[in-house]
């Protein structure tokens, strides 16, 4: 694969590049070393779905538990109800999140839809009431995490996590943003349903239609954040950046449908893939309608097996199974160099505690993952465990002299 996340610079590079920015701003002196973020801030730590390895996502619980842990901000993924009230859930299914399925009541709301050009059986937000999709209790989504909290927490609304950001921001006396998802924004339109109307309602509302707002604005479909800027939302917007897979065994990422490409290029007939934004032009592209990037992390740094002499990749940590966890990190790529000399800033997404989710190289610990993120100059993370990543990111802060 030729495209320019490959083109990499080694660690030592960067490291070299860093040494010297040091000496340059501090003369040599035994000041701190600068943080490598655009802005020269420490990176952000966005509680992804809340504190959600530990709680039930999308839950006023999970978004508590991680302003309790100290994250700077907290990730709604929102779509919308039937009578066009917007909530925090990951997809428009109900299923994998809440106990919908256990719900006599609610079983003829089964249906098949095509969303993002695929068949989907489940229920879906869009056709409950937000006083039905109240009586649903919220549900843990892997089955690996503790379960002991399913059922005995809602669905929020996105106004009730704007009010309980605004509540803690004044209780802890530090500013905790929100990062509002428009999740498949495209079936949402096909349904005759438009998150952005409301979201830039209720961002307005609450005071925050300004870059300087603890506020954040995400998308997959550079569609829905362009319909925003181009109705006078000016809270600062980052446009994700995913893809399907890794090929362990060159470290390329691999795009296969629907996680090739955002699903309003899909429709436009635009056939050029989410690698497209990471290349000069996609940046400075994005860089007309969004303030920052939010890549998966193996655009930052990708991940390899060791191959045994026949090609295929070594089981080394000798669990029976050759996967993610058998990996080693790759050296990391220019993507956060590229996205900053376009003045865009980058928050890389998912950070996740558990093993079977790190490279083999960290030694099942997370804080070793953390730490080889922030040293690229990387400005945020979306983690499940607000906890841990902030722990590494005071390690890091030490290291740097703080
Ligand atoms: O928004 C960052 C990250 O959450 C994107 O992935 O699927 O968890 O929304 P997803
Ligand atoms: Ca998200």
């Amino acid at each position: 694969m030729s495209h320019a996340v490959f083109n990499v610079p080694s660690r030592l590079v960067l490291s070299v590049l860093a040494a010297a920015a040091l000496l340059a701003a501090c003369g040599g002196g035994d000041d701190p070393q600068p943080y490598l973020t655009l802005d020269g801030a420490k990176p952000l730590v966005v509680g992804h779905r809340g504190a959600s390895g530990y709680l039930p996502e999308h839950t006023i619980e999970s978004y508590t538990l991680a302003i309790e842990q100290g994250a700077d901000a907290i990730e709604p993924d929102l779509v919308m109800t039937k009578d066009g009230v917007l909530v925090a859930r990951h997809e428009p299914m109900l299923s994998g999140t809440t106990n919908v399925a256990d719900k006599p009541e609610f079983a003829s709301r089964k249906s098949t839809k095509m969303m993002d050009g695929i068949a989907t059986t489940d229920w879906f937000v869009g056709d409950f009431t937000l006083a039905e999709l109240k009586t649903l209790g919220a549900k843990i989504a892997p089955a690996s995490r503790p379960q002991a909290n399913d059922g005995k927490f809602k669905v929020p609304t996105f106004d009730e996590i704007v009010a309980l950001a605004k509540a803690k921001s004044q209780e802890k006396g530090r500013n905790i943003a929100v990062y509002p998802e428009t999740k498949h924004p495209t079936f949402h339109v096909e349904q005759g349903l438009r998150l952005e109307d409301k979201l830039i309602a209720t961002l307005v509302a609450a005071g925050w239609n300004s870059k300087t707002a603890p506020a954040f604005v995400q998308s997959f479909e550079p569609g829905s954040l362009k319909y925003m800027r181009g109705k006078g939302l000016n809270t600062r917007m980052v446009q994700l950046i995913d893809a399907d897979w890794v090929d362990f065994k060159t470290g390329n990422l691999t795009f296969a449908a629907p996680w090739d490409r955002p699903y309003d290029w899909t429709k436009a007939g635009d056939k050029r893939l989410y690698s497209a934004m990471v290349t000069p032009a996609g940046l400075a592209e994005i860089k007309t309608y969004a303030d920052g990037i939010g890549p998966w992390k193996p655009y930052i740094a990708s991940l390899k097996w060791t191959l045994n002499a026949d090609g295929s990749g070594k089981d080394v940590n000798g669990d029976g199974k050759v996967d993610w966890a058998d990996a080693s990190s790759t050296p990391a790529t220019s993507l956060v160099a590229d996205a900053h000399k376009a003045g865009l800033f980058v928050h890389a997404y998912t950070f996740r505690n558990e093993k079977g989710g790190l490279a083999f190289d960290f030694g099942g610990d997370p804080a070793k993952e953390y730490q080889l993120f922030y040293s690229t100059g990387i400005d945020g993370l979306f983690s499940d465990f607000p906890d841990t990543a902030l722990a590494a990111r005071a390690a890091y802060a030490k290291q740097l002299g703080y």
